[in-house]
Parts: structure tokens; C-alpha cells; sequence
């Protein structure tokens, strides 16, 4: 095990404490706006926490409930329309929009299940689309908005029992380059974050200690697979999207960056 990146090793340990490295490098969010998906918890949630240490103010919209959450279906397109149209109104207006949400639901393609497959579409690909149509609006009026799709390795590398998955990240990795190049003229950057492994309950299921789960270790790690030998902390793939939801961002538009710990650096 290489243990300069083992989960809870002294410095990094203390350095990947969401709030305490929020406080050291986030862009600032002083007064911006954000709508942030799925921020009820995992990655979602830390995206939300670095965003509010930083000074934004966010409405999280999620099927659960937490601190500044609208309660949505994010699968019920007149659901998700009602739940943009009430984020706008709390925050009087929008700059940053985070699409995180996502399930993933096993699909093969025999025997494919039609009901899952569509749930994993609505809230994966559909629910985000929807949201960059109605929250671009307001920003392209203004002339400023970043969007930022949470994708995965997955839109661009398959698994198998993974197609409804796959597919849906896919699409919404294509969509986020497509929406790039129509809101370029309006000041709205649009980009992906891929994650590969995270050490969310999406992924491992695996009481207290989540960065030890056996999934990673064993599976991709275990097998040289995963040149980190871990999962990412949910506070790391936060870092990836304040960055580029930031100011500092004036330049990356249309663009997937890739946070897997250097999964997909082999072939
Ligand atoms: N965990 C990983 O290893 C990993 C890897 C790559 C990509 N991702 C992506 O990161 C994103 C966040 O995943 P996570 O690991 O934090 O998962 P998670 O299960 O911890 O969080 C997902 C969030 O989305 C919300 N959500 C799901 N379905 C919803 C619906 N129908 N309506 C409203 N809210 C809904 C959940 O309530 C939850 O708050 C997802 O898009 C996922 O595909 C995760």
C-alpha cells in the first residue's frame, strides 16, 4: 500500500478536512448564487460545503432534506422545472449551477430494465439538461454563469451491468461540450467533472470507514489498477468543481476534467 495516500495519514488527513481546505484555497464565492443537484449528501454535499465556506449562497435541490433544500424528484421533468423556477426566486437569480445528482441502478443490456433504464436517464442526463436550459438563461442575461455536469470515467470507458449508467454520462458529458459552444458568446463557461472512484455510499457500502472499503481495495487497487490505491475523499472532486464553478475559471469551457486518481492514465 502506498501510504502517502492512504485515507487518515497525518498531513494530508488534516488538509482534506472539507472546511479547513475550502479556508486555505477556495476560489471566493463572496455573493455569487448557486443551484447546486444531489447536494443532500456525498459529493454533492462537499461541493456545497466548499461553496458556502467560500461565501455563495446555495440551494440544493435533492429528493432528501439538509440545510437549503428544495425537496424535488429530480426524475419528474415538471418537478424539476417547478424546483429551478423556485431556486431562482430564493436567490435572486443564478451564477453557478452544479449538476451532481446521479443514480446507478445495475442495467444489463440483455434482459435490460426499461424502468430503471429511464430513471437513470431522467436524473442523469435529462434532469441536468433541463436545469442548463432554464438557469442559462438568466446567466447569459446577465453575461456571466459557470456550469459545471458531474459525469464520471464512465461516460468514456464501459462496464459491464453498467449501460444505463454509462449511457447517461456519456450523453451528459456530450451535452456539456454542445451547451459550451452555444452560451460561449454569453459568458457562460460549461464543463465536466469525471470522477472515478469516491468514497461515497453510491459507491461502497461499507459502514464508518468508507476509504477502506473493499471494493477499491481489493478490486482495482488490489489489482494495480488504480495508481493511487484509493478512492477519492468526496472534498477532491469538490476541489476539481469550485475550480472550475470559479472566477478564476475564464478560460476552460466545453471541457471534461478527469479526477480518478490515474484510472484511466492505462490502458
Ligand atoms: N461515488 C463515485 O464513485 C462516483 C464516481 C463517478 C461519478 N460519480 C457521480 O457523482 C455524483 C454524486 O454521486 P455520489 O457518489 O455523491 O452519490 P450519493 O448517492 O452519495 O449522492 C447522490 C445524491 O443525489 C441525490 N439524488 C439521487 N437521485 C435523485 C432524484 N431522483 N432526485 C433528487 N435527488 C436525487 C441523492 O439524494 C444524493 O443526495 C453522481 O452524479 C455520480 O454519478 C460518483
Amino acid at each position: 500500500m502506498n501510504q502517502a495516500n492512504t485515507a487518515g495519514t497525518g498531513a494530508a488527513a488534516r488538509a482534506d478536512t472539507p472546511g479547513a481546505a475550502a479556508r486555505r484555497e477556495s476560489p471566493d464565492f463572496s455573493g455569487r448564487r448557486a443551484v447546486v443537484t444531489g447536494g443532500a449528501h456525498g459529493i454533492g454535499a462537499a461541493i456545497v460545503e466548499r461553496l458556502r465556506t467560500a461565501g455563495a449562497q446555495v440551494v440544493v435541490l435533492d429528493r432528501e432534506t439538509g440545510p437549503g433544500v428544495v425537496e424535488v424528484d429530480l426524475a419528474d421533468r415538471a418537478a424539476v422545472q417547478e424546483a429551478s423556477t423556485t431556486a431562482l426566486h430564493r436567490l435572486s437569480g443564478v451564477d453557478i449551477l452544479v449538476n451532481c445528482a446521479g443514480v446507478l441502478h445495475p442495467s444489463a443490456l440483455l434482459g435490460l430494465d426499461l424502468a430503471g433504464y429511464d430513471t437513470t436517464l431522467a436524473v442523469n442526463l435529462h434532469a441536468p439538461v433541463l436545469l442548463m436550459r432554464s438557469l442559462s438563461v438568466p446567466m447569459a442575461e446577465q453575461g456571466y454563469g459557470r456550469i459545471v455536469n458531474v459525469t464520471s470515467v464512465h461516460a468514456r470507458f464501459g462496464e459491464p451491468l453498467s449501460l444505463a449508467y454509462d449511457a447517461s454520462k456519456g450523453a451528459l458529458e456530450s451535452a456539456t461540450r454542445t451547451a459550451a459552444l452555444e452560451l460561449a458568446d454569453h459568458g457562460v463557461l460549461v464543463n465536466a467533472v469525471a470522477p472515478g472512484f469516491v468514497a461515497t455510499r453510491m459507491s461502497v457500502v461499507n459502514g464508518e470507514d468508507e476509504l477502506s472499503a473493499e471494493p477499491f481495495t481489493s478490486v482495482y487497487a488490489g489489482q494495480g489498477r488504480l495508481p493511487l490505491r484509493r478512492a477519492a475523499r468526496p472534498a477532491e472532486v469538490a476541489s476539481a468543481v469550485a475550480f472550475l464553478a470559479g472566477e478564476e475559471n475564464s478560460y476552460i469551457t466545453g471541457q471534461t476534467l478527469t479526477v480518478d486518481g490515474g484510472l484511466t492514465a492505462r490502458f
